[in-house]
């Protein structure tokens, strides 16, 4: 039944459609990166100013070099432990990587989805061939960790959705560049950062605009984001942070990860929704989680802060982007 899929999908590929599918982080909006209609579509479908660069995803590691040029040793060793997984390097990019696929800049995302549809769809494309594919969502929207998420977002703008189930990490990957062969993280994602500094002998550094502190809200540019606002909010805080919404009127959904029950909320304006406790059950849920209650009736989005530890990084990351408030 799939492979009869997998052969559609290339079929329409070829002829420069798009075809959406599942990885093991979120859903990607697929087109071949060497035809340039297709990717125009690409940013078409998602509302994606030009200027931002694509990652593009093909299956075979000997292929890196195709795809890459003045590969750093580090580099080489990330991609021999982690792919297939979810990493994506930044790596200056070979001449056959056409420029509208990064924005123009003359590095490239590379990365080796861990999904087994995934990967019969690029091998199926076969050597010299790859996939730009940003996540499935429009610009800016929570990236789809279903098929019928990519439904709700893309509608039929998309060629072809392929079906692999509910995405196993639910995060986007992890993102590595390279400074003078140092290894530095620019998006925190599938992959810990200490599982990156033990393959690496603690030599990766983090994009200074990401941080394990706890910033105000809404002093990043909003993305990831559900369309009602959302705030995170410290545990100490929840309580009387949830009373002052309620007594403005609004509906609110309380997202924690500790277990205590807010007292005295029983309402039915509010309603209690208990996280997992561990990072990577949190981060598997966490956007279908916000997209269910962005979905409901309900006005705002408050979110317990999640624990200050860098297994957790990711996450935050997600939710100080989703924050809306200015
Ligand atoms: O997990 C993922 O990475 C998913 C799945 C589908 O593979 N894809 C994904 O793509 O998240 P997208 O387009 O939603 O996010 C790609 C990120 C953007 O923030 C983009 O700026 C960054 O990767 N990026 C891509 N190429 C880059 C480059 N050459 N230099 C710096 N950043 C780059
Ligand atoms: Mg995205």
């Amino acid at each position: 039944m799939i492979r009869k899929q997998i052969t559609t999908a290339v079929k329409l590929l070829d002829t420069g459609k798009t075809v959406a599918f599942p990885t093991e982080t979120v859903y990607g909006l697929g087109a071949d990166i060497s035809i340039p209609s297709a990717i125009d579509q690409v940013f078409k479908i998602k509302g994606r100013p030009t200027n931002h660069p694509l990652i593009v995803h093909f299956s075979r590691i000997a292929q890196l070099q195709y795809w890459a040029r003045e590969i750093p040793p580090a580099a080489w060793k990330l991609a021999k432990h982690f792919w297939p997984g979810p990493l994506t390097l930044i790596l200056k990019r070979s001449s056959h990587v056409p420029q509208n696929v990064t924005g123009g800049q003359d590095t490239v995302g590379l990365r080796i989805p861990n999904h087994p549809v995934a990967l019969a769809l690029l091998n199926t494309l076969g050597d010299n061939r790859a996939l730009a594919a940003p996540s499935a969502n429009r610009f800016g929207k929570i990236s789809p960790t279903t098929a019928a998420h990519v439904y709700e977002e893309l509608g039929t703008s998309v060629d072809m959705i392929l079906d692999g189930g509910a995405c196993e990490i639910g995060l986007e990957s992890t993102i590595v560049s390279f400074d003078d062969q140092m290894a530095c993280v620019l998006r925190p994602g599938g992959i810990p950062l200490t599982l990156l500094n033990t393959i690496l002998n603690g030599q990766v550094t983090l994009a200074t605009s990401i941080s394990l502190k706890t910033r105000a809200s809404g002093t990043l540019a909003s993305h990831y984001a559900p369309s009602i606002p959302l705030e995170t909010c410290l545990s100490e805080s929840l309580l009387q942070r949830t009373l002052e919404l309620k007594s403005h009127g609004l509906r609110i959904a309380v997202i924690k990860c500790s277990a205590s029950d807010l007292p005295h909320v029983t309402d039915n304006k509010i309603a209690q929704f208990l996280m997992p406790r561990e990072p990577s059950s949190y981060g598997r849920q966490l956007y279908a989680t916000l997209r269910q209650f962005d979905n409901s009736n309900f006005d705002y989005i408050l979110i317990e802060t999640p624990p200050n530890k860098p297994d957790w990084l990711a996450i935050i990351d997600r939710l100080q982007r989703a924050s809306h408030i200015k």
